[in-house]
């Protein structure tokens, strides 16, 4: 059993932009303090000095195991490049600490599935999380409570824009390259990918996408070689009970109102949650026509808005509730896996120009998923 006390020591891996993001989020939690840092960069730890307080007591390693090695923490935030997930989650799951890693997963189906597998046989008796933090935007948390009042009716098409800018740089440009992120649709829109499942509540059944690089990135060079990062997608996905999802993204399209628009059309109702705008609209079948109710939405319980609407800290008092609790993670590693699948099965089908069935996907086989 992994220590249950009210104080929660937290180490943070990964000390980059969203590593720092974490840092003030976990300060802004009640009873949370951070104790201890990871990073081999030498200014990411500054960044995360500064962000805890220079005159805080701060330890900081340049290797993850000296970290988990080290007894100053109860948790670890996940925060390190996409592939060094893998080798940094089998080492946490190994020792009795709670985990909240950062999307995706992992940057290839097999690394997942070997994650899931390694914290199922673990014996450590701890919370396990997956940060997959869109589920917690404020007018998207109201649009999953109407569903699951019925406001829609039954849930038939899911679209998700997302529209906005190209990726940002990056401590040794590691987002530069597929092979460090897993690919657009794995690292970006495994969000997204998430927010369908729980949206329907089904199980995808088929995907097929088309998409590219067009313009992002294309006369940047890093040792002789350019970007191939995908900016710009459509992707279906059918589900088992027979609604289906659009996925719109496009990443060179700064110049939009909303960065996501969620619209979820049932048989009674459609329903809008835009998030830059934080509004909720709802036009109900029986009303009519263009009769639309549009809701300011605002969530008094956040106290870091930090950069994504106060997400990233609901969901940290979600992971501190659970570890205190001793509940089970709201967002698993399943799901990390499940939305992750659903971004390399449309890669899969972008490379081949044919949908891709899920049941047919090789590293699947087997695993109840
Ligand atoms: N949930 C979200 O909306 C969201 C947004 C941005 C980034 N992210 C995720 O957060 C993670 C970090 O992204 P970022 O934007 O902060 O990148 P970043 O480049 O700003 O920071 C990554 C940091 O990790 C450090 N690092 C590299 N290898 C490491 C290792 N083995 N151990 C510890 N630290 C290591 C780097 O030196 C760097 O300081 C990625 O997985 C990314 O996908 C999530």
């Amino acid at each position: 059993m992994v220590a249950q006390t009210s104080r929660i020591r937290y180490g943070v891996i990964g000390t980059g932009m969203m590593g720092v993001e974490h840092i003030h989020n976990v300060m802004a939690v009640d009873g949370a303090v951070v104790t201890a840092v990871c990073d081999p960069h030498a200014e990411s730890l500054e960044w995360a000095r500064i962000a805890v307080g220079l005159s805080a007591d701060l330890a900081t390693f340049d290797d993850h195991n000296d970290l988990l090695d080290s007894g100053l923490v109860d948790a670890v935030v996940i925060a390190a490049p996409n592939h060094t997930h893998h080798e940094i989650l089998l080492d946490a799951i190994a020792r009795p600490v709670h985990i909240l890693t950062e999307k995706p997963l992992c940057t290839t189906l097999e690394a997942c599935r070997e994650v899931v597998e390694a914290a199922e046989a673990s014996e450590h008796d701890r919370v396990i999380w997956m940060g997959l933090e869109y589920r917690y935007m404020p007018p998207t948390q109201r649009l999953l409570s109407e569903l699951e009042a019925g406001t829609v009716g039954d849930v038939k098409m899911v679209a998700i824009r997302e529209h906005r800018f190209p990726f940002l740089p990056k401590v040794d440009n590691w987002n530069r390259f597929s092979r460090n992120t897993g690919g657009t649709l794995v690292e970006k829109t495994c969000h997204f990918f998430d927010l369908m499942m729980q949206i329907t509540g089904a199980d995808p059944v088929r995907v097929f996408a088309s998409g590219g690089q067009s313009v992002n990135h294309l006369d940047e060079s890093y040792d002789g070689e350019t970007p191939d990062i995908l900016d710009n997608a459509f992707v279906v996905v059918d589900f088992d009970d027979g609604s289906r999802g659009l996925l719109d993204l496009c990443m060179f399209a700064e110049a939009s109102v909303n960065e996501q628009e969620i619209v979820v059309t049932g048989d009674v109702a459609k329903m809008e949650a835009l998030v830059t705008e934080s509004l909720l609209r709802v036009g109900k079948r029986s009303d009519g026509q263009h009769v639309v109710d549009t809701y300011e939405i605002h969530h008094e319980g956040i106290k870091h808005v930090g950069l994504h609407h106060g997400s990233s800290y609901l969901e940290h008092v979600d992971f501190a509730n659970a570890i205190r609790m001793q509940e089970p993670a709201k967002v698993t590693l399943m799901d990390g896996l499940r939305s992750a699948a659903i971004g390399f099965a449309a890669h899969r089908s972008i490379e081949t120009g044919v949908p891709v069935m899920m049941a047919e996907l090789p590293e699947l086989e087997g695993l109840d998923w």
